[in-house]
């Protein structure tokens, strides 16, 4: 099997792993999150969202977040903006990436983002022409690409055309979800070879949330394929308000234990990482989800 040499791992716990979450996390708690991930050796760090906060009351103080961290050059700090009154916040807050977020199936982008598949589009490109001219690269998600809580079935064509659209509205890298976690890794790769016919391999990023524990197969399979760009969530936090039932992302320390057992790149630092969770295992008082940190605790009390 060849594997790509390098992988990007982006931690999107700070936004998708707290969005959710029941436990009241303090803005500090936040943003000691994103500087212990930083000090670990993370390079890309989703560091919170701009959206409305009747719809996601946790990601409120996401300018202070943004405001209270330690910004290191070589980091990439990003937020996702679902439309122009989230990229003004995240331009206040000095974002070096922003992030638009839609879906492949027509019920989830409504309750999620109140509108079509076909109007979200119509409000990223204001947005994504904004980042241009202002020099900050866009992400493009797109949830539900291998299943929708409200739909189940998503034609992988439907993905490859969302995603189409918007690679062609000027996203540099476009992240697809696995929102529910219901994939397997054959449709996954089905799914990648759908989207692959428009994009770039090494602009596809996969975004797997591990409700039916799929998550590292499914990433072993797709970088098989070239893909060399993995979301994972710190102590695999995370979940949709808007999936309910769907648990956290891939933690990131499962992610990393097995990349550098195949030997694979990434500039992260294990024992830090699993620190990191600990810590904010600890601070919303819940077990971490992360297999390797309960391993590696449970060899450290015997
Ligand atoms: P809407 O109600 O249709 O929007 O919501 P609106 O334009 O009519 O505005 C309604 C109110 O929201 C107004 O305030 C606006 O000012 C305010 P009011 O006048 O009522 O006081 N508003 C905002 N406030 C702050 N920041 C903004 C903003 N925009 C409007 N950017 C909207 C549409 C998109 C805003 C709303 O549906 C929303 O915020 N949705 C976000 C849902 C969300 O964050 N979901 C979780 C993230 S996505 C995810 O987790 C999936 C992912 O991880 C991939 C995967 O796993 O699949 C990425
Ligand atoms: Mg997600």
């Amino acid at each position: 099997m060849k594997y790509p040499g390098k992988v990007k791992i982006v931690d999107v716990g700070p936004r998708d792993g707290l969005q959710n979450e029941p436990a009241v996390i303090s803005t500090d708690t936040k943003i000691e999150l994103v500087d212990r991930l930083a000090a670990a050796g993370l390079k890309f760090i989703e560091a919170g969202a701009f959206v409305s906060p009747k719809w996601v009351p946790k990601m409120a103080d996401s300018d202070d977040v943004m405001a209270g961290i330690t910004r290191r050059d070589d980091i990439v700090y990003s937020v996702l903006t679902p439309n122009m009154k989230g990229f003004d916040a995240a331009v206040a807050a000095k974002a070096d990436e922003v992030a638009v977020f839609g879906a492949a199936s027509e019920s989830f982008s409504q309750k999620n983002i109140n509108c079509s598949i076909e109007e979200s589009l119509q409000r990223f490109q204001p947005v994504c022409d904004a980042a241009k001219a202002a020099e900050i690269p866009v992400r493009g998600y797109i949830s539900c690409v291998l299943g929708c809580p409200y739909e189940g079935e998503v034609p992988a064509s439907e993905v490859a055309r969302v995603a189409k659209m918007l690679w062609d509205m000027g996203c540099h890298e476009v992240s697809l979800g696995d929102t529910i976690g219901t994939g397997t890794p054959a449709k996954a790769q089905a799914m990648i070879e759908a989207v692959a016919v428009y994009l770039p391999l090494d602009r596809i990023a996969v975004h797997f949330h591990d409700t039916y524990g799929q998550s590292l197969a499914n990433i072993l399979a797709v970088m098989e394929q070239g893909i060399a760009v993995v979301d994972a969530s710190v102590s695999g936090l995370g979940g949709c308000p808007y999936a309910k039932g769907a648990s956290g992302n891939v933690a990131t320390e499962d992610v990393l234990y097995m990349l550098d057992g195949l030997g694979i790149e990434t500039g992260i630092n294990l024992a830090a990482l699993v620190e990191t969770g600990a810590f904010i295992s600890n601070a919303l008082g819940r077990v971490s989800s992360a297999k390797v940190t309960r391993a590696l605790a449970g060899k450290a009390a015997a």
